[in-house]
């Protein structure tokens, strides 16, 4: 992956880093992200976008998967814009200098403060997610004297998931407006009467790790029709977004679509499904998984192994659910080496544990791995998506650091949590401090 290699010592390098060293300076776990792969992977959206001469495309970074104040400095240094979710993602890429009319908001539960902390500081979109939002963000705008330019979140009637998709009439889901029984179109209708809201398109997400293109296509034709409908009507849409979920390359298994091939058959099917528009809307898309997921490795230093004679060898390491919460999640498999001895040949079958008292904090099941013992560096790839950003204190273990490694230098992007961090918030009741000494 990315500018990995095994170097002359036989260790994994990344980014012109040498991993073991990198365990030794910055301790374990840690996190390490590839900068260039990041940089990369986000130049090839924008070229296949770009090479898509009939349109005008922007790329978003969808920033729940990795989002800190170095990430968000390199998303805007690739000039693509942002997606928040929340007060929190909106502060960190302002407190990074991102530009405020460069990122949009998202989610279904939008507070009233974060609103308006989002029109204040001149935040670029709201993509609206029901009518009570809707309501609120009029009421918002209108109080500060702004108007609101908004995307309304629609909900097509096409649920995508890692190698299938299914088409239901109408999608019980959380999010957005429903397409099926004429939520959406009543929205559109709303929001041109509003005077604190400026409706511009629409948006929709049909899930993550997605491998065909079939489901943005469809997808995408059911949106058309509710395009046409809004333009029929009078208020034609100047954008499309049609939202991430590009699959990516955990394990041999997973076969990922080439980005401009995704792009190029969403581009071809706008063209064909908005013949009836005066104007070809704008296209965006919002990759998350797909910009960073790759260009995480998480470094584990190997403490006991155990053997359950004639049945399995466990091998447990420094982390687990507490920074990798998507095996116990999801079931989702990972691929990992051994960083200090990456061309040993000779394996054996293992399974490796984290170290939370849960048994169900496993993260690789049967990987065939050198003979490991304690004190070896496991590495494990692809977690730089939806692992840093989804961590917890459980067990009370503080969160790692973060460090970004590019062309043989490292810095850290996130500190690692202290036990003092860990304790930080907590408070002792004056009536429960009486007996300490
Ligand atoms: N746009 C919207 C509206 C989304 O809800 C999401 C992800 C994305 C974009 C980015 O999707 P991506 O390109 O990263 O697949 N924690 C889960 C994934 C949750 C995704 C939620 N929404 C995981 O670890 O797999």
């Amino acid at each position: 992956h990315g500018t990995s290699r095994i170097n002359r010592q036989g260790h994994l390098e990344i980014g012109g880093c040498d991993t073991v060293e990198l365990a030794k300076r910055f301790g374990t776990p840690l996190y390490v992200m590839d900068e260039e792969m990041i940089r990369e992977r986000m130049r090839s959206f924008v070229k296949a976008c770009r090479e898509q001469t009939d349109f005008a495309f922007r790329v978003a970074y969808a920033s729940k998967a990795f989002n800190t104040l170095a990430m968000c400095r390199v998303v805007e240094e690739e000039g693509l814009m942002l997606d928040v979710v929340s007060e929190g993602e909106l502060v960190t890429a302002l407190a990074a200098g991102f530009p405020a009319e460069r990122i949009y908001f998202h989610g279904n539960n939008k507070s009233k403060g974060e609103i308006k902390r989002a029109i204040s500081a001149g935040i670029g979109w709201f993509v609206v997610d029901n009518f009570v939002e809707l309501e609120l963000l009029q009421q918002v705008a209108n109080s500060l004297g702004q108007v609101a330019r908004i995307l309304l979140r629609v909900s097509p009637g096409i649920e995508a998931h890692t190698h299938s998709y299914i088409q239901t009439g109408q999608e019980d889901s959380k999010f957005g407006f429903d397409l099926a029984s004429g939520q959406a179109f009543e929205a559109a209708r709303l929001s041109k009467k509003m005077k604190g809201v400026q409706f511009e398109g629409l948006h929709c997400h049909i899930g993550s790790q997605i491998f065909e293109t079939e489901a943005f296509t469809l997808a995408i034709g059911k949106m058309a029709r509710l395009a046409e409908q809004c333009e029929q009507a009078g208020y034609p849409i100047s954008i499309l977004n049609v939202g991430g979920g590009f699959g990516i390359r955990y394990s041999a298994d997973d076969k990922p679509l080439a980005v401009e091939e995704v792009i190029q058959a969403i581009a071809e099917t706008v063209k064909r499904e908005f013949r009836f528009a005066a104007h070809q809307p704008e296209i965006w898309v919002e990759p998350g998984r797909a910009v960073v997921g790759e260009a995480g490795t998480t470094l584990y230093t190997v403490g006991t192994v155990k053997k359950v004679p004639g049945i399995r060898k466990y091998v447990a390491v420094d982390g687990g659910m507490t920074d990798n919460l998507r095996p116990a999640l999801y079931q989702a498999k990972y691929e990992a080496l051994l960083a200090n001895r990456a061309t040993e040949t000779e394996t054996e079958v293992v399974s490796i544990a984290g170290k939370c008292c849960e048994s169900g904090d496993m993260l690789i099941w049967d990987i065939a791995l050198p003979k490991v013992k304690q004190g070896d560096i496991l590495a494990v790839g692809c977690t730089g998506a939806y692992n840093y950003s989804m961590a917890s204190n459980y067990n009370r273990l503080p969160r790692p650091a973060v460090i970004f490694v590019n062309k043989g230098e490292a810095d850290i992007v996130v500190e690692r949590e202290t036990l003092e961090d860990v304790i930080a918030h907590d408070r002792i009741p004056m009536r429960l401090q009486k007996q300490m000494v």
